[in-house]
C-alpha cells in the first residue's frame, strides 16, 4: 500500500520551490495530499499541486465536498508523515501553541503521525527571540526541525532563513517513514576515492564517485542508525542528518578511521583506497623532461586489514572488494585476510555494476556462503547489504530493534 505524505505549505515565498518536491514525491510512487493556507495561495495556485498529486488541494476547513467525512480528520488519520515546508514563523507560532484557526493547524493538532517543519522566511524573523522560543517549543514536543541554510534571502537580505535543499526534505520524509532497525546504533561508512599527490598539480586517484558509500549512508540513517561518513573527495551532497569527515589521501582516511572505529557497531568500507601513493612529494612543479617519467611509490596502510585486526567482539565489519577477474576467489580471500564479516564484492568488467553507475551487480560473501544478487539501483542494494548485517548481528547475538 502506498504510503500517505500530507505537506502543509504555508505563505512564503519558498512555496514554489515545493512543486518539485510534491512532483518528485509522487513520481517515488508516494500518495501525497496538500493543504495550504490561504496566504500560501498568494505565492502559488493550488491547482499546480492538484495537476501534480491528482488530489485535491485543501485550503479552506468549512469548503462543502460530496463526501461526508470531517477532512481535516481524515487527512491527520491517513497521513504517514507530515512536512510543514515552508513553515513561515506565524504558521510555527500556532503549531507551538495549538491554535487551530484554519485547516492546516487544525489538521495539524489532529495528527499523530511524525510531523516534520522546515522554517522559510526573512533572517531577522528567524532569528527572533521569539520564533527562536517557539522552535524549541515544538522541538520539545518532539516536532522534528529541518533548519534552514542561510544565503541571500528572497528579500535581499543575507542570513539564515532559506528553505532546506529539497534533497534534504526528501530524506528527512524516507528517514521518517522508514523502519528503524538500526536504532541506537553507530554505523561508520566510507566512500569515494583517495588522492595521493604527486606534486602540488598531480595526483594519483581513481574513478570512485562515492555514490555507494553515500547511498549506504542516506539508507542506514533512515534505518536508524548514528552515522558517520568518512568520504574522500567527491562531488555530491553530504546525506541528510549523516556525520561527515572529509579526507584527501589514505593516509588522512586511515586517521579518521583509527579514531572513528572503537565507537562503532558496525563499520562498512565502500571506499577505493589507493594502494599505494609517491614515495616524496615534490614542493614544486615536476618539470617536462625526456621521454618517460618514473614515480616511485610506497604502499598505504591497509585500513580494512587493520580494522579486521582490531575487531572487537560485538563489531560487524563489511568490506568491498573491487575486482576484474576471479572474483569469488580473490574476493573470498579479501574477506578471510582482512578478517571481515562479510565482504561485498562487484566486478568492474560487469554490465551495470562498479563505478560511477547508479546500479551495481555484486556478490556478498560470507565466511561460509555466498550469494550473487541482480543489478539494483545502489539504493536498493544498500537497504539489503544492510540487511544482511542486522541478520549476522542476530546471528552473532547482538540485540538490533
Ligand atoms: O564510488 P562508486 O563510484 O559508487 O563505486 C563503488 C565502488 C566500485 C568504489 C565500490 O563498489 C567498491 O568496490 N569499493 C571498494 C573498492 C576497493 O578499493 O576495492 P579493493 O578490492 O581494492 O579493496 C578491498 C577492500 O579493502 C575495500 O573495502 C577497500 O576499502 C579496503 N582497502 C583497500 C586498500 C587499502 N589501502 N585500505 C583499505 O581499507
Amino acid at each position: 500500500m502506498k504510503k500517505h505524505i500530507l505537506i502543509g505549505i504555508t505563505g512564503s515565498i519558498a512555496a514554489f520551490k515545493i512543486a518539485q518536491l510534491v512532483s518528485d514525491l509522487v513520481k517515488l510512487d508516494y500518495h501525497v495530499d496538500v493543504i495550504m493556507t490561504k496566504n500560501a495561495t498568494q505565492f502559488i495556485a493550488p491547482m499546480t499541486f492538484e495537476t501534480l498529486t491528482k488530489h485535491k488541494v485543501y485550503v479552506d476547513t468549512f469548503e462543502r465536498e460530496e463526501t461526508f467525512d470531517v477532512k481535516h480528520i481524515s487527512l491527520a488519520k491517513q497521513a504517514d508523515v507530515v512536512l510543514v515546508a515552508p513553515a513561515s514563523a506565524n504558521v510555527i507560532a500556532k503549531m507551538a501553541h495549538g491554535l487551530a484557526d484554519d485547516m492546516l493547524t487544525s489538521t495539524l493538532l489532529a495528527c499523530t503521525c511524525p510531523i516534520l517543519v522546515a522554517p522559510a522566511m526573512n533572517v531577522h524573523m528567524y532569528e527572533n527571540p521569539v520564533t527562536q522560543r517557539n522552535i524549541t517549543l515544538l522541538k520539545e514536543l518532539k516536532i522534528q526541525i529541518i533548519e534552514p541554510t542561510t544565503g541571500r534571502l528572497a528579500c535581499g537580505d543575507q542570513g539564515n532563513g532559506k528553505l532546506a535543499p529539497l534533497p534534504d526534505l526528501l530524506q528527512a520524509i524516507e528517514i521518517a517513514l522508514s523502519d528503524k532497525p538500526l536504532l541506537g546504533k553507530k554505523v561508520l561508512i566510507s566512500a569515494g576515492p583517495t588522492i595521493e599527490s604527486i606534486d602540488p598539480v598531480r595526483f594519483i586517484s581513481n574513478h570512485s564517485s562515492g555514490k555507494m558509500g553515500y547511498h549506504l549512508a542516506q539508507q542506514a540513517k533512515a534505518m536508524g542508525a548514528d552515522v558517520t561518513l568518512v568520504s574522500g573527495p567527491v562531488s555530491l551532497e553530504a546525506p541528510y542528518g549523516v556525520h561527515i569527515i572529509d579526507v584527501t589521501s589514505a593516509l588522512d582516511m586511515f586517521e579518521a578511521i583509527k579514531k572513528q572505529a572503537p565507537q562503532q557497531d558496525i563499520i562498512i568500507k565502500a571506499a577505493a583506497v589507493g594502494d599505494y601513493r609517491p614515495t616524496i612529494y615534490t614542493t614544486e612543479k615536476i618539470k617536462k623532461k625526456g621521454e618517460t617519467l618514473s614515480i616511485e611509490c610506497t604502499q598505504n596502510p591497509d585500513i580494512l586489514a587493520y580494522l579486521g585486526e582490531h575487531k572487537k567482539d560485538h563489531q560487524i565489519l563489511c568490506g568491498f572488494a573491487m575486482e576484474t577477474e576471479n572474483l569469488l576467489e580473490h574476493a573470498t580471500q579479501k574477506l578471510k585476510d582482512k578478517h571481515c564479516d562479510l565482504l561485498i564484492a562487484n566486478n568492474l568488467f560487469e554490465e551495470g555494476a562498479g563505478f560511477l553507475k547508479d546500479t551495481n551487480v555484486v556478490t556478498i560473501i560470507k565466511k561460509d556462503s555466498y550469494q550473487k544478487l541482480p543489478m539494483l539501483s545502489k539504493k536498493e542494494l544498500s537497504r539489503s547489504i544492510l540487511y544482511e548485517i542486522i541478520a549476522l548481528m542476530e546471528e552473532k547475538n547482538v540485540s538490533c530493534h
